[in-house]
Parts: structure tokens; sequence; C-alpha cells
């Protein structure tokens, strides 16, 4: 696959540190929820790509959405792009979460983390549209990194969690999920690697989906940089090909 320039159409900083990043380009067309992009940070001494999961797009526009946190260098420096800018691109990468018809009328429960929240928006918005009874929990540490709380409502029913209980309910996503009165039906998950292990042993009649974010380098399979083990002795998988999105019951966290 080839890396391509895509076109900035804006950039908003929506939470703290937080940023909405809107591109576009004609790969947007081949975009599935739950898959991610590698961007180029726009810095010599900066070789890697960094992954970024596709929060959500519109193909008759064209136009994808990227939701990041400034974290370290790339991220930095990806937050100074401008409208009229381009970014240079590889994907969309990676097995995203599959939109089964037969989720219609069931109910959907999506789990997102801090930054783990992105991806779920458009997987919510797709399983809204055939017909599933979507939940959202999302966990924060604060009010202050809170987004896409009154987007998700239009697809669903949306719970908050903080940490410092400065929104919603003090704790974390399985404070909310504990108290629910109904059991799910199937559970898409991404978030850090605690919060999917409290996913995993929380819903075991469900079938459960994680997408998994571990550091990568090349993206495509070909550094060994991602590997995660699975159930079986012996299976390892290459988290930026094989996933990010996996069967709970495939992988050992
Ligand atoms: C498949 C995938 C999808 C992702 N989607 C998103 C997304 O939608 N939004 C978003 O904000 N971030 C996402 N991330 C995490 C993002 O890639 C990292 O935050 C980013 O690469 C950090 O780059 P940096 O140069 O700014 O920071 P660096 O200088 O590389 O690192 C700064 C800090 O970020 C931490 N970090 C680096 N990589 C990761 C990682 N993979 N996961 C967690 N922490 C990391 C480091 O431990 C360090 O503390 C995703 C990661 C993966 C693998
Ligand atoms: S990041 Fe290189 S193999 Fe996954």
């Amino acid at each position: 696959m080839e890396a391509k320039k895509m076109a900035v159409i804006r950039q908003t900083e929506i939470a703290d540190r937080v940023f909405e990043l809107v591109l576009g380009g004609e790969d947007v067309l081949k975009m599935q929820p739950g898959q991610f992009l590698m961007i180029k940070p726009n810095r010599q001494d900066l070789l890697l790509r960094r992954p970024i999961s596709i929060a959500a797009y519109d193909k008759e526009r064209s136009e994808c959405t990227l939701i990041y946190r400034v974290e370290g260098d790339g991220t930095r420096q990806m937050a100074q792009l401008e409208a009229g800018d381009s970014a240079d691109v590889l994907g969309p990468l990676g097995n995203g979460f599959s939109v089964k018809e037969d989720l219609a009328g069931k109910q959907v429960l999506l789990v997102g983390g801090g930054i783990g929240v992105p991806p779920l928006y458009q997987l919510g918005k797709e399983l809204h549209a055939l017909g599933a009874a979507v939940t959202f929990v999302n966990g924060f540490s604060a009010k202050k990194d809170i987004f896409y709380e009154v987007e998700m409502a239009k697809f669903g029913e949306v719970h908050i969690s903080t940490v410092d209980g400065t929104y919603g309910t003090q704790g974390f996503v399985t404070d909310i999920t504990n108290q629910f009165d109904w059991s799910p039906d199937a559970v898409f998950s991404c978030g850090p690697r605690a919060m999917l292990q409290a996913v995993q042993t929380s819903f075991q009649e469900a079938e459960v989906y994680l997408s998994l974010e571990e550091r990568m380098a090349c993206g495509i399979g070909a550094c060994y940089a991602c590997v995660c083990k699975g159930n079986e002795a012996g299976k390892q998988f290459k988290v930026c090909q094989d996933g990010p999105v996996f069967n709970a019951n495939e992988v050992k966290l």
C-alpha cells in the first residue's frame, strides 16, 4: 500500500489537548469503523508514522474525521495542521469492527476509555442505522477530557464516568455497567488495557470485540512491534494486521 496525501479540511481543539482533524481524499470510500490511519509527522527527525483510529467518515463528501490527544512530539506536530495543508497518510489499515446484520434489533454496548472512544463513534452510527439499540459508556479522567457526548447521543444512550467525579458517575466505566439491569447481546470496546480486561471478564455471556491500541512502528505487518499473545498456546497476532479488533476469546490481555 502506498502513502497518500490527504487534504486538511479543518482542525479544532474539542477538549483538553484533544483535536478533531477532518481530512479529505478518495480512500475514504474504502474505510470501515475501527480501522486506522498511519500519519507521518511533518518533522524530519520523527521517522515513524503515528497510528490514529478513524473516528468517522462521510463517503459522499470523501471526508474522514480523526480525534486524537496530544501525547508527544508526533501528535504535537499533527496539531499544527491547518485547513489547506496536506497530511501524509497510509491507510485505511487493519481489520475494523464488523457491523453484522444479525445485530439489528439487538442490544449493543459500546465501551470506550479516553482516546479509545473515537472509533466507537462511527461504529455506533452504523449499528444505529442497522436498527440495533445502542448504548455508549465512555470513561475519562476528568470533565476537561470529555468529547463527543452530544454527537453520540444522536445514535444511542450515552453514559459517562470520570475518575475524579467532575462529570457523570465517579469512577470507571464498570461502575456504570455493573448497575445495568439488562445484558447486552454484543459488546464493542476500545481503551486502556485494564479497561479491556474488565470488559472481557464482565460480559462472558455476550459476543465481545476489543480494539487493541498497541504501540506500533510500521502499521502494515512488517516489523513485529505490535505482537500480542493469543489464547491458544503459541499463538501470536500482529495487532496492526490481524486486528486492531479481535474477538475477546482470541487474545490474552
Ligand atoms: C490502532 C491504534 C489506534 C489509535 N487511535 C488513536 C486515536 O484515535 N486517538 C489518539 O489520541 N490516539 C490513538 N492511538 C494512540 C496514538 O497512536 C499515540 O498516542 C501516538 O502515536 C503518540 O505519538 P506521539 O509522537 O505524540 O507520542 P510519543 O512521543 O510516541 O509518546 C508519548 C506518550 O504516548 C504514549 N503512547 C505512544 N503510543 C501509544 C499507544 N499506541 N497507545 C497508548 N499510548 C501511547 C507513550 O507511552 C508516551 O507516554 C492509537 C494507537 C493505535 C495503535
Ligand atoms: S506495527 Fe509493524 S508489524 Fe505491526
